[in-house]
């Protein structure tokens, strides 16, 4: 018989855990990095997400042991087209980003051929991310999704392999957690929700706009900066 699917089951862990949860800062991750066998539960867990027309449109690329220290003169490259004249010292600091972790796993949202948009796309990648983060901390690992820079510079895009098709929806860190998390703001509910009615004006919570974007729509960049 096959192990029973869920859809609603109560679990009084599961919603303790999403009202406490909290990404850690990656110099607080230690070694050791999950093993071979707690990956592939992360991995499942992670494609086991919402998906509009099972394309899944993301794939997954682990950063693990030397693998992180050799994309050193990647990172480097890449660094020296955002500042040509960087320092030698920031050259190699930027080099160091991937082993400030025991793992990296890159969540790479990939545009499949098909009729669904690209945006639901987009979104389950994003899931993706977020439930190989929970899959993760289930297991009792600390993660941080991160882009940073170098998520959206074309030649470390082209040095770790990837394409026009391909986006970057996060690299999350993983390692195990050491020391303590402080609590950061949390958005005021009564500001972004609204029980709809014919008069209600909705919460869209503009209180938390800040500067940067500008508007109309169009000018949102989708692709990165
Ligand atoms: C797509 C995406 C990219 C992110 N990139 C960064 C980043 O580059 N640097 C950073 O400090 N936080 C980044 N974050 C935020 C962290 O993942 C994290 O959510 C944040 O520090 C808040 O902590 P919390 O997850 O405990 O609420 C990103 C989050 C998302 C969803």
């Amino acid at each position: 018989m096959n192990a029973p699917l869920y859809s609603g089951k109560r679990s009084d862990d599961v919603i303790d855990y999403l009202l406490k949860r909290r990404s850690m800062k990656v110099k607080q991750m230690v070694a050791p990095a999950p093993n071979a066998e707690e990956l592939e539960l992360i991995l499942k867990a992670a494609s086991r997400v919402p998906d509009h027309g099972k394309m899944f449109p993301w794939y997954f690329v682990v950063f693990e042991g030397d693998a992180r220290t050799q994309l050193g003169d990647a990172l480097k490259q890449a660094w020296l087209t955002e500042e040509p004249d960087a320092a030698p010292a920031k050259l190699e600091l930027e080099a160091e980003r991937f082993t400030r972790a025991p793992m990296v796993i890159g969540v790479i949202s990939r545009m499949r051929k098909g009729k669904n948009p690209q945006w639901e796309q987009m979104l389950s990648a994003g899931a993706a991310c977020q439930n190989l983060c929970l899959a993760a901390n289930a297991l009792g690992y600390a993660t941080n999704w991160l882009t940073e820079w170098y998520t959206y510079n074309d030649a470390f895009r082209t040095a770790i392999g990837l394409d026009e098709r391909d986006h970057v929806a996060g690299f999350i860190y993983i390692g195990t957690p050491e020391g303590e998390m402080e609590e950061r703001d949390r958005p005021d509910l009564s500001k972004i929700v609204t029980h709809w009615s014919p008069d209600a004006a909705l919460n869209k919570g503009d209180e938390y706009d800040k500067d940067g974007f500008d508007f109309p729509p169009e000018k949102i960049k989708f692709w990165g900066r």
